[in-house]
């Protein structure tokens, strides 16, 4: 259940609030909404552009008895249960890109942040975040380097506040049983959602790059890509995934 609803008009990201009340030992069942966030994170240290009422900007506590191999592929599950809500509103063409983004039309709509906290034998705590654009500028969105998309370009009039109740409501369950169910139970849906399956992509990490053919996941939620008939697999936290 939600324990605590916490509605702000600007923070620096409701992320880095919901980690700050996780590490006092609180923040179980709280979620946050802003209007804006000036330091809106994305994975490895990248910025999410929020300005003020341009989307929803959400995230979510969650404390875990159980080390955080419990957590194996949530930030996928967490793919799949925004695009049920968006389907839900009737968004046309959502789809899911490796290993945190919500596309549509071949764009990036929502992303999806998790951040650990705890000791992660034992116990862990994670925090949920969502970002997802209801109606970005232009000019604002300028800086972002990659095709994007929002609400309004793809099917407006869809209720903001209706839309975060949906998305509550799709991740509690979710959360609450996780640890029993795993990422088995989202594997094909992830699949038949995924953006890239079959496609031509490139892999890139720091120091290097793998092209093959995407073949969607395995039972943990790694990446598996064929290439020169080696089958490889790749772990969320270490590369980005691209067409071609
Ligand atoms: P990866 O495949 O590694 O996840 P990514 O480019 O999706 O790569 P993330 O860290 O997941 O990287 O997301 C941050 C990136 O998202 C930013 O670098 C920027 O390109 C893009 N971005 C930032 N704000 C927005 C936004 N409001 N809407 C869409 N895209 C955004
Ligand atoms: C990504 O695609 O990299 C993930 C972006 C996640 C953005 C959301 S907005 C709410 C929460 N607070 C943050 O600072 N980040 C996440």
């Amino acid at each position: 259940l939600l324990s605590e609803l916490l509605l702000c008009d600007r923070v620096d990201s409701t992320n880095a609030q919901l980690l700050g009340l996780l590490e006092q030992g609180g923040g179980h069942g709280v979620a946050m909404l802003a209007e804006q966030q000036t330091a809106g994170r994305g994975r490895r240290g990248r910025q999410w552009l929020s300005p003020f009422s341009g989307g929803i900007n959400l995230s979510l506590g969650w404390q875990f008895s159980g080390g955080v191999q419990l957590l194996e592929g949530l930030s996928l599950a967490v793919g799949v249960a925004i695009a049920r809500a968006l389907e839900e509103f009737a968004v046309p063409d959502v789809r899911l890109k490796w290993p945190n983004d919500v596309w549509c039309r071949g764009r990036k709509l929502a992303g999806v942040l998790l951040e650990l906290s705890g000791d992660l034998t034992d116990r862990c705590a994670v925090v949920v975040g969502i970002g997802l654009n209801v109606g970005l500028r232009g000019d604002v969105a300028a800086g972002i380097d990659q095709p994007w998309t929002d609400l309004h370009s793809v099917r407006p009039g869809i209720d903001r506040n209706r839309l975060a109740a949906a998305l509550l409501n799709r991740l509690l369950p979710l959360l609450q049983s996780y640890p029993e169910r795993g990422f088995a139970a989202y594997r094909d849906r992830w699949q038949q959602l995924d953006q890239f399956a079959g496609r031509p992509v490139r892999v890139i990490s720091t120091r290097q790059q793998w092209s093959g053919t995407a073949a969607g996941v395995d039972e943990s939620g790694a990446l598996i890509v064929d290439s020169n008939g080696e089958r490889r697999l790749f772990h969320g936290g270490e590369v980005s995934l691209r067409e071609g």
